[in-house]
């Protein structure tokens, strides 16, 4: 019987191997990328490129075994999940409103060590961020924020529901 279960994973494993997503990787020139709009100091780029744009961009790096499945779907929902609440390759095409908010979240999330997810600097210690990352980061989203403001007043002005 035990042998039979372990035949029947071991044939599952190999199965769900041929199942390949679409990567996230684009080689088309990112036009909507924040730093085409908003300064991004050296510093902040180098923070969010290792601990942050893996999941919020349009190029994920993949570490080798983000081809076995299951690992390889579990990452893939976090890349979709990621980009979706907040992608730094198409921040131009956010509305004002949304990309003053955007930035407000992240000023929030990395305050409270919310973002990078746990599981993400499990594997990746280099993004673990010092509190001088933090606090770089912090500043930056303030930054982009004030930018955003002195272009477009209404950001500001609470939206009626
Ligand atoms: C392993 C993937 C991953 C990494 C790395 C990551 N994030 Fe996220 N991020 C997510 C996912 C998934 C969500 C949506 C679910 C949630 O809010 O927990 C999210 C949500 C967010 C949001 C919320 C947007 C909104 O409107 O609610 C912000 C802001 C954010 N991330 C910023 C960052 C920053 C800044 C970094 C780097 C310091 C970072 N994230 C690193 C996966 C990631």
């Amino acid at each position: 019987m035990l042998k039979k279960i372990l035949i029947g994973l071991a044939i599952l494993f190999v199965a769900i191997q041929f199942y390949r997503p679409a990567r996230n990787i684009s080689s088309g020139p990112a036009s909507n990328n924040i730093g085409n709009a908003y300064a991004v100091p050296e510093d902040v780029n180098a923070i969010l490129t290792k601990a942050c744009n893996d999941c919020h961009s349009n190029n994920t790096v993949y570490p080798w075994y983000a081809s076995i499945q299951p690992v390889a779907a579990w990452l893939d929902h976090h890349v979709d999940e990621g980009k979706g609440e907040l992608n730094f390759d198409e921040f131009l095409t956010y509305k004002p409103r949304k990309a003053h908010h955007k930035m407000e979240e992240v000023n929030e999330m990395v305050k409270e060590g919310e973002m990078p997810l746990d599981s993400y600097t499990w594997i990746h210690k280099d993004a673990v961020l010092t509190e001088a990352e933090k606090l770089a980061l912090a500043n930056w989203s303030v930054a982009v924020m004030d930018t955003i403001a002195k272009q477009y007043p209404e950001v500001l002005i609470p939206q009626k529901r």
